[in-house]
């Protein structure tokens, strides 16, 4: 929906080819993070290239709301912290918004100072479950207190005593060790997580960056990363590397809209996040990165993506689950084009996500002619190759950015136009997917 709530149908046609540069915006989840850290440290941290969707702008505004100052100057937003045990009690509720990450980074980081905060967000948000997080944060001292089902609105009581934590993630998610990692900063002691896969490390990179003590080794029980509390993190100078969830979208209609070759510079290549471009590599995909280098202490590359008429369905290891686990929307888009079956196993995660996307993408990808089966962590996509998926149909986006994105990528491709009712979420994490898009060539409509 668009900030006032009213549905925004959209419709993408086949067109192209994709030529150009595509620069997309900076990393939602390291926006969040520059901004949740800045706000913990004493001093001023400068971000630029943050990502200016509804999802980070939630999360401005919370800080401020925690008593930092977030400002944005010119390109640069500058934020005053205030240290690591120096939140603020919110006067107001704390809104999310859409956003899963911030709430849950958000209710870590304020969980181990003595205040109350009560937080809330959109009909998505507010289905989602927030007990993988409050479950930890009660081992530090801290109350929650929500909905049926660990659902928000929540309000959570900080502990005034914390506790350290020792705490293996039961599912795998970047978010419950991040609010963890951000508790456990104004925990006396060490902070532990382990866990058996290995999630996104973006907060570990960050904290260490801003200068706290963050030990990570590989073990026989999984990752195990130890967080000694209570450091004074000094205030950095940062610069967001472009997202790679959402270069996935130039990226994946460039392969499948004949005549494209589309260049996606400076692309963050975290290995925890990169899953998707060696899975569209394993299918065949004419898809380069040039240049590699490091940046911010993150990888980068430019991505070169060009048109790839003889795509293969493979197996995608459930083991890569994590590293890609926001992109199999568009993947499942690429595979109807591919020939041959995409199974994909080991992504119950995908079901608790802003929707169930299994359910959201195989619903509309069968209306639109292409066969899907399902099973609880699984799901397998029957290819019907390039030029050979119908389209045609409308899809339903669920309140998620990524559906709706993913439906307008495969709508590029299809012999008739796939519309979405509802392209207003793209605006949590790609405010500028229409102009990008009509830029490179693609025909993507309002209705
Ligand atoms: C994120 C972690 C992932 C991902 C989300 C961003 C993060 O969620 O899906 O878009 O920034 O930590 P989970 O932690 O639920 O896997």
């Amino acid at each position: 929906m668009s900030a006032h709530g009213t549905p925004i149908p959209m419709q993408s046609l086949a067109a192209g080819p994709l030529t150009g540069t595509a620069d997309v915006p900076g990393d939602k989840s390291i926006s969040h993070r520059s901004l949740i850290l800045g706000a913990r440290s004493i001093g001023e941290t400068r971000s630029s290239g943050l990502l200016e969707g509804q999802d980070v702008l939630d999360t401005a505004k919370a800080m401020r709301a925690f008593g930092a100052e977030v400002e944005k100057r010119g390109d640069t937003w500058h934020v005053n912290g205030v240290g690591v045990g120096g939140f603020a009690e919110p006067e107001q509720v704390i809104d999310c918004g859409n956003s899963g990450t911030g709430v849950r980074l958000i209710m870590g980081a304020m969980a181990t100072t003595p205040i109350t905060a009560t937080f809330t967000g959109d009909a998505s948000l507010n289905k989602r479950p927030m007990a993988r997080v409050t479950d930890p944060l009660a081992l530090f001292g801290a109350q929650a207190v929500g909905r049926e089902g660990g659902r928000l609105p929540m309000t959570i009581v900080g502990a005034r005593d914390p506790l350290p934590v020792r705490y293996a993630t039961p599912v795998p998610s970047a978010q419950v060790k991040s609010a963890v990692l951000l508790a456990g900063l104004n925990a006396p002691g060490e902070t532990v997580v382990i866990e058996r896969e290995a999630t996104r490390d973006h907060s570990e990179r960050m904290l260490t960056g801003f200068g706290a003590t963050v030990v990570t080794e590989e073990t026989e029980e999984g990752r195990v990363i130890t967080l000694t509390g209570q450091p004074e993190l000094k205030p950095q100078v940062i610069v967001v590397p472009r997202d790679p969830s959402s270069a996935a979208f130039p990226v994946c209609a460039a392969l499948i809209t004949e005549g494209s070759d589309v260049l996606v510079p400076n692309i963050g290549l975290n290995p925890t996040r990169a899953g998707l471009f060696f899975t569209l590599q394993e299918m065949g995909a004419d898809l380069t990165f040039e240049n590699p280098r490091e940046e911010g202490g993150e990888p980068v590359a430019d991505l070169r993506a060009r048109f790839s008429p003889d795509l293969k369905g493979i197996e995608v290891p459930a083991e890569r689950a994590a590293s890609m686990i926001d992109e199999y929307p568009v993947l499942s888009v690429v595979a109807s084009f591919a020939e041959g079956k995409t199974h994909m196993p080991g992504v119950k995660e995908l079901r608790v996500k802003e929707s169930d996307r299994i359910d959201a993408m195989a619903t509309g990808l069968r209306a639109n002619g292409v066969e899907v089966d399902e099973g609880e962590d699984w799901w397998t996509v029957h290819g019907r190759g390039h030029g050979n998926v119908p389209g045609g149909a409308e899809t339903a986006s669920h309140l998620d950015h990524r559906i709706a994105m993913s439906f307008l990528v495969m709508g590029l491709a299809t012999t008739d136009p796939v519309r979405v009712d509802d392209g207003g979420p793209i605006a949590t994490s790609f405010p500028i997917f229409e102009p990008l898009m009509s830029g490179l060539g693609a025909v993507i409509e309002r209705l």
